[in-house]
């Protein structure tokens, strides 16, 4: 195992480098990316994916791509004021100091949102459009989940009312975080997307096998507090600000997009549940499936893609703690 896994990473390191060369000769043009979390999200989740969970959310999309939908909950707002509060969650502190759980400004929020739409997915007489619907408002909601100001505290709007200066732009707190550190990174779209898909390799799938909305939406709450609303006095920021918050951005859309890909294969793929590194390692699995899942992945997948979805699987630090 040892050898074949050491013969996967000096692929991936002769990839890496062929990758680098690639992109330098490639112009990186600063894309308008008010969508960009969300569909660099959604296309990690979609890249992530077992081919039979891609053929059915495909189905589902009938014709509309899995990232172009992601921003539609965005889009769709303004009309249906009902899905508003879905968005976000905001954590009352002081109550939940008090009773030592979590204790929300609305019953309606991200989490609620995402138990919401993942059962309307599952239901055996929803309608196609409420499929679709489902499924557009969950990738859209993985997305903001797992963005820290997303998950705030009661009182300042997700930091939309903490009026900052960044990189001397007059702006808020909360459009540094939706926006403006991801446009600063200066990377395009597919730069950016292959920058994070190999950062998914080097994840520890301890911290991402949890299957609980809450505990991410904690986490990202904590990132907000501990990182977010850590600013100067005079609220100007700049390149501190951004190196200190760059790879926490980073790291937040890799697990959203982690996330998403493992719930639709639980919901998706009955394969899936068998072929995890758990099984794997604990000897369940027999060689061919191992095998057949490469080959499921070099049929979909660029070798590139392939090949880091394979270490994926066979990487030993795996949890098995599932919560629902
Ligand atoms: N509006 C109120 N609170 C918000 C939050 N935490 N994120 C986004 N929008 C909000
Ligand atoms: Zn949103
Ligand atoms: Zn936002």
């Amino acid at each position: 195992m040892n050898k074949f896994k050491c013969n996967f990473i000096s692929e991936f390191l002769f990839i890496k480098l062929f990758g680098a060369v690639i992109l330098t000769f490639i112009s990186s043009p600063v894309i308008s990316w008010s969508a960009l979390g969300h569909e660099l999200t959604a296309r990690i989740a979609y890249e992530l994916m077992t081919p039979d969970t891609r053929l059915e959310v495909d189905k589902i999309l009938n014709g509309e791509s899995f990232e172009s939908v992601s921003t539609w909950a965005d889009r769709i707002k303004i009309d249906r004021k009902e899905t508003e509060y879905f968005h976000y969650i905001n954590f009352i502190a002081t109550k939940t100091a008090l009773t030592g759980k979590p204790e929300t400004t609305s019953p309606k929020n991200v989490v609620s949102g995402i138990v919401l739409y993942k059962d309307i997915l599952q239901r055996s007489n929803a309608s196609s459009q409420e499929k679709k619907e489902a499924l557009s408002f969950l990738i859209h909601f993985f997305g903001d989940i797992h963005q820290p100001l997303h998950n705030s505290l009661d009182g300042t709007n997700g930091g939309n009312d903490i009026k900052v200066k960044f990189f001397n732009e007059e702006t808020n707190l909360h459009k540094v975080w939706d926006n403006l550190l991801l446009k600063q990174a200066g990377f395009s779209k597919e730069e950016y997307f292959q920058n994070l898909m190999n950062m998914c390799k080097d994840f520890d799938q301890n911290s991402i096998r949890n299957e609980n909305y809450m505990d991410w939406a904690l986490e990202s709450n904590q990132i907000a507090l501990t990182k977010g609303y850590d600013i100067t006095p005079d609220h100007v920021l700049g390149k501190t600000y951004y190196e200190n918050n760059i790879p926490v951005i980073n790291q937040r859309l890799v697990t959203g997009g982690i996330h998403l890909a493992q719930m639709l294969n639980k919901v998706f793929d009955k394969k899936y549940q068998e072929v995890t590194a758990d099984n794997l390692l604990s000897g369940n699995h027999d060689q061919t499936s191992i095998l057949s899942m490469l080959f499921q992945y070099l049929a979909t997948d660029s070798l590139s893609m392939a090949l880091i979805k394979f270490e994926r699987l066979l990487s030993p630090n795996t949890s098995k703690n599932q919560t629902q």
